[in-house]
């Protein structure tokens, strides 16, 4: 256990930054910038001064380790938070396994460092981005409150991200600090690095997608870098971790309660139509999921990669679960089977294991969504409504790696250009799709109260009634 940590410090922290005045300069005269991003482009004007009902973290502990109040999101504390450094820490894998964790940056890695560093810091600012009109739409307080506590914990992981870059990356890491603050999702001249934080969230069901299938990438990136040899790193994803889980939480039990509220719909109407009842028909919300998990898959980079064998190879980046999962923490000798298109036909190949990170690592989250697709088929069942929802193949609609190239059905098919123009619009959101949200667009706020495609939670946020007053307008 660490010492409890919010004190009086400008930037709270358990990083000892008093200890280190030159850093603590250089991070404070980044707060305003920091702050000027978040008025800019968090969540829109009037909810910047409304009193919003949120867990702020203070401390890294497994208890205790966030404090629940009402706040304004411009005065909420973001931190520095790191893991507890464990004595005789060493490396997890690849050519450096079982050496001593660095606690500098070796000279050797440290551009690919950096630009790990700066992909994960760009997603947290993107997404604050991308959601930023939403609460406008809030199907209920309750949902507008976990909307901008996912706002405020994405900014405080991008704190994250810029502690590392001013703390060990010099000018550089100075100059990347302000860039991702400079760059903005969905634009055409300074867009945010990867694909699906650029694409828009402009509605209430493509946000739980977002947070059950993006921000679940984001679990599993942080899994393979919180047993990185860098130790500032991996400590700093640790705690990253404990946060994120409520974010898929948001997302999942977000579209659990469309979908608990489409069956209900779909009893009421003799066509058993739950969008000519106001709600969101199961069709849309499959449409919706293909996409979402297709575009979150692309986060995980190409299927044979060298890059990944790099980064393994080095100690930065590994595997899922590396000590508990593996053995051989070299891998060096194995194979890993994939299925890759040649000559029109998908054959399998044995690619070597380093090169399979990527495809390792998506294979996990790929496990963890099923698990997710089950739970919401259970509410399903349990309604007596007969349908399945189901996750596409890895192979449908990718825009990056071996499969880009090439067109699959959603069961993960070789089809050509003809048959997928025939039936992309079963596959995928349609315009139709996104009219018929547009029209359940509005902002529901009373206490207790939630618009009418949604159901309501079981329970309220931290032991408080569901009718609480989460946010105060
Ligand atoms: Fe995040
Ligand atoms: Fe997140």
């Amino acid at each position: 256990m660490t010492q409890a940590i919010v004190n009086s410090e400008k930037i709270p922290n358990n990083v000892n930054l008093s200890g280190d005045p030159k850093l603590q300069r250089a991070l404070e005269k980044w707060l305003p910038n920091y702050l000027e991003w978040w008025n800019e482009m968090g969540p829109e004007g009037t909810y910047q001064n409304a009193d919003i009902y949120l867990r702020t973290a203070v401390d890294v502990g497994s208890e205790g380790w966030a404090h629940f109040d009402y706040v304004k999101m411009p005065d909420y504390r973001w931190g520095i938070f790191l893991e507890p450094a464990q004595e005789g820490r060493t490396v997890g894998f690849g050519d450096h396994a079982n050496e001593p964790a660095w606690q500098q940056v070796p000279g050797e890695y440290r551009n690919m460092l950096r630009r790990i560093i700066v992909t994960q810091g760009d997603t947290e600012p993107a997404s604050v981005e991308q959601q930023r009109l939403l609460a406008n739409s809030a199907p209920s307080g309750y949902d507008m409150r976990n909307l901008f506590q996912v706002n405020v914990e994405e900014g405080r992981h991008l704190w994250a991200m810029v502690y590392l870059l001013h703390s060990h990356f010099g000018r550089d890491g100075r100059e990347e600090a302000e860039a991702l603050l400079e760059r903005r999702s969905g634009n055409a001249d300074k867009p945010r690095i990867l694909g699906a934080f650029n694409e828009p969230v402009d509605n209430w069901l493509d946000f739980f997608m977002f947070t059950t299938f993006t921000d679940r990438d984001g679990k599993f990136q942080l899994l393979s870098l919180a047993e990185s040899g860098f130790d500032p790193l991996a400590r700093t994803c640790g705690f990253m971790l404990t946060e994120e889980a409520h974010h898929m939480f948001v997302g999942e039990s977000g579209i659990g309660r469309i979908i608990e509220r489409a069956c209900e719909l779909m009893k009421l109407d003799k066509n058993e139509d739950a969008k000519a009842q106001g709600g969101i028909s199961l069709d849309q919300i499959q449409r919706a999921l293909n996409f979402w998990f297709s575009v979150s898959e692309d986060l995980f980079g190409g299927e044979v990669s060298s890059n990944a064998a790099n980064y393994f190879a080095s100690g930065i980046k590994g595997r899922a679960y590396e000590r508990k999962k593996y053995q051989d923490h070299l891998a060096l000798d194995g194979t890993y089977k994939m299925k890759l298109v040649k000559e029109g036909k998908l054959v399998e190949e044995d690619v070597s294991l380093r090169n399979a990170m990527n495809e390792i690592l998506r294979d996990d989250y790929i496990e963890d969504t099923e698990r997710v697709i089950t739970r919401w088929n259970k509410t399903i069942e349990e309604s007596g409504v007969k349908y399945e929802l189901t996750l596409p193949s890895r192979r449908f609609h990718r825009q990056v790696g071996a499969y880009s190239e090439h067109k699959f059905d959603p069961q993960g098919n070789l089809i050509d250009e003809a048959t997928w123009n025939a039936k992309r619009d079963t596959w995928l959101p349609t315009r139709k799709d996104l009219d018929h949200l547009r029209t359940l667009q509005t902002r529901v706020t009373e206490p207790g109260k939630f618009a009418h495609w949604i159901a309501p939670p079981r329970v309220g946020i931290k032991g408080r009634p569901v009718e609480f007053e989460y946010v105060r307008l």
